[in-house]
């Protein structure tokens, strides 16, 4: 049975390719700052009744959008079935047709629970941050493995859930593709932007 096809309105993102509509979403709430205009935001979308996260970038800022894309699809290739501590990657499309971000370039991520670490890390236990460090360190290793290093890491791009404990590393738009071959094992740059380098052995040695 073919799905109804949604109104399109002052809220809505036609996304296609080429020129040809192929979804459309409805923004619920704007999550970044309003001060980036049209040049990039990211919104709360609601897509066949269910609720994701769009990130949009101006074409001008289409290599963002490519890079993000490419670590979702290498994460992607690694493990089908995708990873605990990354959010999957729906669709990517141009924007053809909206009001909110007239064009460009955008992704549709699933929406993961939690909040940014930057709020919640003074208020957790021990034990939860050694868990939400133990989760970070498995991401990062999950990056060097498909060859990327993350350059815009930090609490503000980790989402901690405390009901279920899950730890989702988000925004993979900055980074640095160390290319196939090139072995860089040490996971110490993007911990340390979110754990502080005097903060890491306590958990290295002591979690
Ligand atoms: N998959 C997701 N599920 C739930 N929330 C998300 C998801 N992706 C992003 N967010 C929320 O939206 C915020 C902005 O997303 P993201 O960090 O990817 O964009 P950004 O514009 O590059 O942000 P910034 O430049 O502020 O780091 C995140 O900090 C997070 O709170
Ligand atoms: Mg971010």
């Amino acid at each position: 049975m073919d799905s109804p096809i949604p109104h399109i309105t002052i809220e809505s993102i036609v996304i296609g390719s080429d020129g040809v509509a192929s979804h459309i979403v409805n923004c619920v709430e704007l999550l970044s700052s309003p001060r980036l205009g049209h040049t990039k935001a990211v919104f709360e979308v609601e897509y066949s009744s269910v609720r994701y996260i769009a990130k949009c970038w101006s074409f001008d800022r289409r290599e963002s959008a490519a890079d993000e894309f490419m670590v979702y699809e290498r994460l992607h290739e690694l493990r089908p079935s995708g990873f605990e501590f990354f959010t999957r990657l729906v669709f990517s499309g141009d924007i053809i047709c909206s009001s909110k971000f007239p064009e460009g370039r955008i992704l549709l991520l699933e929406k993961v629970p939690g909040e940014q670490l930057l709020y919640l890390w003074n208020s957790l236990s021990f034990t939860e941050k050694a868990h939400v460090f133990r989760e970070c360190s498995n991401a990062v290793r999950t990056l060097r493995s498909i060859s990327i290093r993350l350059v815009d890491s930090g609490r503000h791009n980790v989402l901690y859930d405390r009901m279920s404990g899950k730890v989702t590393l988000v925004d993979l738009e900055a980074i640095v593709d160390l290319g196939a071959g090139e072995e860089v094992t040490s996971l110490n740059p993007e911990l340390v932007s979110i754990f502080g380098a005097t903060n890491m052995s306590q958990f290295i040695h002591g979690g």
